[in-house]
């Protein structure tokens, strides 16, 4: 297909409720939503092959023991995310997740159990209790294969490798959306209701540890419907992925390393957690362990590769075959024995906090769309515990499916005006000029130098005004895949602007994200800012009432 102005819709798939997204929470969506009617899921990938969480490694949070309490996950929850957090939404995660680690026992999933036969848990940073369930250290590997069985068991239509690249609206109310399948065909999808659970956009950034997939398509998409999105300048950087081999660059060192006893030392042999969080040292919170390995490796205390080491060699092998066989196999391909010597790791983008705005029932402000998972915001706030956004795509996904399946039905019919701007952008990408690589690849490295760990003003505005430019660069799509493409990489271009005029309207630095133009005499819990807010309105942050 070669898009003309006068291009046609090839299939239009109508259903009661449409889900965006085959990760956790898409698929824990479409699950509940197929009891209320039919239910489409459509993937950008083969479906529960792509997205994060089937390469989540590490685990999910659950108040499962007795000595443990939902009031401390709630806690811990609100002080690791800098108190930015919507508590209503973290009750909502620490009461439900429990049930909903059990729906997934009930649907076959195999998660590692003690001597006692309880399910076991490992401690990961910022918990005052070890409260992080696993399969070793692949236990989103186990949640996907166990989700898409039980999606298998209902009639939920999937329709793998179609990229969605728009929704569409009618009278200020999302009908449905549009996307491009493999050979370049435009399907119009409509539905009651649409569940955006289209994951996170970390691969805005040079270095990340999300799969391909992870371009910000919901957030844009979002936007553009006219949604209203929190906190998008809350970007965690995870304190260890690989730096090496090249091509490993930014591959998640899953955080259970750390949980397990692994220890981060500089070049010099120095554990220079002690200088930074003396009291919980690696087991400190993402927003500081990442801002500590940064701050060693700016200061010229870093590893050959530009790292630091993390080191769990001082534990036995049978441990470290048993509870850490994917790094274990991970760095032998690297040409590095973890049981004998220590890896080199440095931080890397893992996780947008921030997102589209909802409410318990999962609600965003636009009607006829919600949103679940990492592409909506504030359960976090400014700096996500590990571990808890497993929990998060069950807990939201099932919230999301069944509050879509309850939405009344409307009449869906797809007008000429809904789709045609989506026909018009396609023409466009027909007639540029230049690869959308190369735009890919410049945005990446402007976020990465200008929007990462550090920030400031300075570098934020150089950053905005590079994002302007490859904006104004005409895309060309000459096979029909590159229509797809093109359209992501104009998703990524405006989530990497929500990010950046975000993180410009912020003027503190809170959790993950660190001003270091600004001085400040507030902490997390006097300071006089709330969320920030930003849709096609405008930008603005809250201001708290009582600071
Ligand atoms: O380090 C990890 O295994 C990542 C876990 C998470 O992001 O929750």
């Amino acid at each position: 297909m070669h898009p003309t102005n006068k291009m046609k819709v090839s299939e239009i798939i109508s259903s009661h409720v449409l889900v965006i997204g085959s990760g956790g929470a898409g698929v824990r969506a479409a699950i509940e939503a197929s009891a209320y009617g039919e239910c489409v899921l459509v993937s950008k990938t083969i479906a529960g092959k792509g997205g994060c969480t089937i390469m989540a490694e590490g685990g999910y949070n659950a108040v499962l023991n007795c000595n443990d309490k939902t009031d401390d996950h709630f806690a811990d929850t609100m002080k690791g995310g800098a108190f930015l957090n919507n508590p209503e939404l973290v009750r909502t995660l620490v009461t439900e997740s429990p049930d909903r680690i059990r729906d997934l026992i009930s649907w076959g999933a195999v998660f590692d159990v003690t001597g006692e036969c309880s399910i076991a848990q490992r401690p990961f940073g910022g918990q005052c209790f070890p409260r992080t369930c696993f399969a070793g250290d692949r236990t989103g590997h186990e949640m996907m294969i166990t989700l898409m069985d039980r999606l298998a068991t209902t009639k939920v239509r999937i329709c793998h490798e179609v990229t969605i690249i728009s929704l569409l609206c009618e009278n200020g109310r999302v009908i449905g959306a549009a996307g491009l399948n493999r050979n370049g065909d435009l399907m119009a999808f409509l539905a009651d209701a649409v569940v955006m659970a289209t994951g996170g956009g970390t691969r805005v950034y040079d270095i990340s540890t999300n799969s391909t997939s992870g371009t910000g398509d919901g957030y844009a998409m979002g936007y553009r419907a006219g949604a209203q999105l929190i906190d998008m300048e809350q970007v965690q950087f995870h304190p260890t992925g690989a730096v090496y081999p090249w091509d490993a660059r930014g591959r998640l060192v899953t955080e259970a390393v750390r949980g397990e006893g692994g220890v981060l030392k500089n070049a010099q042999g120095e554990r220079f957690m002690t200088k930074y969080d003396p009291q919980r040292m690696e087991l400190s919170t993402r927003d500081v362990v990442a801002r500590a390995a940064a701050t060693e490796i700016r200061e010229g205390r870093g590893t050959p590769h530009g790292g630091v080491w993390l080191d769990i060699s001082h534990r036995s092998s049978e441990d470290i075959e048993t509870r850490l066989p994917t790094m274990l196999e991970q760095f032998l391909m690297f040409g590095v024995d973890i049981r004998k010597e220590p890896m080199e790791v440095a931080p890397t983008a893992h996780h947008i906090m921030g997102g589209l705005q909802i409410d318990a029932e999962c609600r965003t402000s636009v009607p006829g769309l919600f949103a679940c998972g990492e592409v909506a915001g504030g359960v976090h706030g400014a700096n996500r515990l590990g571990g808890n956004a497993l929990a998060e795509t069950q807990v939201f996904g099932r919230r999301a499916g069944e509050s879509a399946g309850k939405e009344q039905t409307h009449e869906r019919c797809l007008s000429d005006s809904a789709i045609q701007q989506v026909i018009t952008t396609l023409f466009e990408f027909s007639q540029g000029d230049t690869p959308s690589h190369e735009v890919r690849s410049r945005l990446q490295e402007a976020m990465w130098n200008g929007a990462g760990i550090f920030r400031n003003k300075d570098a934020l505005e150089h950053t905005l005004s590079e994002i302007d430019s490859l904006d104004r660069v005409r895309m060309k799509a000459t096979v029909p895949g590159e229509y797809a493409e093109c359209s992501i990489v104009k998703n990524m271009l405006t989530t990497a602007r929500l990010i950046v005029i975000s993180a410009l309207t912020r003027e503190e630095s809170r959790g993950a994200h660190v001003r270091t133009d600004i001085m400040q005499d507030w902490d997390n819990t006097s300071s006089p800012f709330s969320h920030t807010h930003i849709s096609q309105q405008g930008v603005s942050i809250e201001r708290r009432e009582s600071a």
